[in-house]
């Protein structure tokens, strides 16, 4: 059996006040739930610190979108995956599309921001995931195999035993547009052959891969219920107290 979890992506939303106050309203939620789902709240840097304080329920974490590549200097505006660490969060995601393509961040940067964070005790939420030119012109494969391999080349298999992979095509977030269950599932499955051919078969059948994108109550029953779905990163609906513990209930019975 795997392990179930639902991220919480809130990407640069909430002040500090309207951040507490959801934290602690998922916080609330959790410590009624009993399904064994995990909860993982990535918030703005800003709210690390006062929300692992806060937290009560047993299955819930925080972590941060984006971890510096240095470990510390003058970097000025940069966070650092020690100082990540050092507010009590437990996760920090890596490679989102959004980082990709309006920070340019590439797969070397990435497999470097990936090393540091690990080295500094964080779990990684790894994104991958094709635009949608690549979807349409039947790419999507090759790219998620290159993007993986290229992450996580030079990591060992004890280290990768704290990534949770996130496929994220790119065309379905923030726009409406979900993958259907049987396209998550169809590249979750491809992504575990991946994974197998790195890591071996035990590791692959062990590895998390959230699917993202457009994830929300009325669909997520049906993509958490495909096999190789172990739960969502979810951006847009994460926000909304009532749709985020929807999403989080619709594991009931798998
Ligand atoms: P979305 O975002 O749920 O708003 O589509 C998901 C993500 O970018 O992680």
């Amino acid at each position: 059996m795997r392990r179930k979890i639902v991220a919480g992506n809130w990407k640069m939303n909430m002040n500090l006040q309207e951040g507490l106050s959801l934290a602690k309203a998922v916080d609330n939620f959790m410590q009624k739930n009993e399904s064994g789902v995990e909860v993982i709240l990535c918030t703005p840097f800003i709210h690390l610190a006062h929300i692992t304080t806060l937290f009560k329920a047993d299955n819930i974490y925080a972590g941060a979108q984006n971890c510096s590549n240095m470990d510390s200097g003058a970097y000025t505006g940069e966070i650092s995956a020690k100082m990540i660490k050092s507010t009590g969060a437990q996760y920090v995601i890596i490679g989102h599309s959004e980082r990709r393509s309006y920070y340019n961040e590439n797969d070397e940067l990435l497999n470097e921001k990936i090393i540091i964070a690990l080295n500094n005790d964080l779990k990684v939420i790894f994104c991958c995931g094709e635009v949608l030119s690549e979807r349409e012109k039947g790419e999507y494969y090759e790219v998620v195999k290159a993007q993986i391999e290229k992450a996580f080349s030079g990591i060992s298999l004890s280290d990768f035993r704290n990534i949770i992979i996130a496929y994220e095509p790119v065309w379905a977030i923030g726009t409406g547009v979900t993958a259907s269950s049987a396209q998550a599932q169809e590249m979750h499955f491809f992504i575990r052959s991946v994974i197998e051919k790195m890591y071996g078969k035990e590791q692959s059948d062990k590895t998390v891969i959230l699917y993202g994108g457009s994830c929300k109550p009325s669909n997520s029953s049906e993509l958490f219920s495909m096999n190789d779905v172990d739960g969502g990163l979810i951006g847009g609906a994460s926000l909304k107290e009532d749709d985020f513990c929807k999403i989080i209930e619709s594991f009931k019975g798998k």
